[in-house]
């Protein structure tokens, strides 16, 4: 899996850890390949975070390609994909999917929390779920900061951003490059 920075160390069992969460997610979201695009391009973010920041980055990483997991549940069962519906459905597809891959309780229950809360800010006081925070903004800002002036998207990111790696990120995608 090149798509981690060398920096961040992950064990050639934890990579093949991490091809089957990847693996698991995409048959998940079957051929919504919106869906799995976007989880993905979060993990690739969380990726480039990792270097920057003291975390876990097997948690990291598995938790960006599972922060969405819930959202065809909540499509089904609610009729709508509001984060509080995600957040609901989201932790039971992610702990199966993670039970079958034979990961550790604990490890399961951290994932969870962070995919049960993702979209609730400063939910969980840990470096993982700030950087999953950061990582999905620099995927979902770029659909809605261009139609914003360069001072909005200045204040915006203040605003958002949980990790100063995420902010100076963003930062150069929405205003350095993106006003260029
Ligand atoms: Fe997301």
């Amino acid at each position: 899996m090149q798509m981690f920075d060398l920096l961040v160390n992950i064990s050639p069992k934890q990579k093949v850890f991490l091809s089957a969460v990847r693996a698991a997610m995409e048959q998940c979201f079957g051929a919504d390949q919106r869906r799995i695009d976007h989880a993905l391009q979060v993990s690739r973010y969380a990726g480039k975070l990792l270097p920057y920041i003291e975390a876990d980055p097997v948690l990291t990483l598995t938790s960006a390609y599972l922060h969405d997991i819930g959202i065809h549940e909540a499509e089904r069962k609610h009729g709508s994909n509001a984060g509080n519906w995600q957040e609901l459905e989201g932790p039971p597809i992610a702990s199966a999917i993670l039970a079958e891959l034979g990961a550790e309780c604990r490890f399961i229950e951290l994932v969870a929390e962070i995919v049960g809360n993702h979209h609730t800010s400063c939910a969980v006081d840990s470096a993982e779920f700030r950087i999953i925070w950061d990582a999905d903004a620099l995927v979902n800002f770029a659909e809605v900061l261009p139609a914003k002036s360069a001072e909005q998207v200045e204040a915006l990111l203040r605003r958002h951003m949980v990790t100063e790696a995420g902010f100076q990120i963003a930062r150069k995608l929405f205003l350095e490059e993106g006003k260029s």
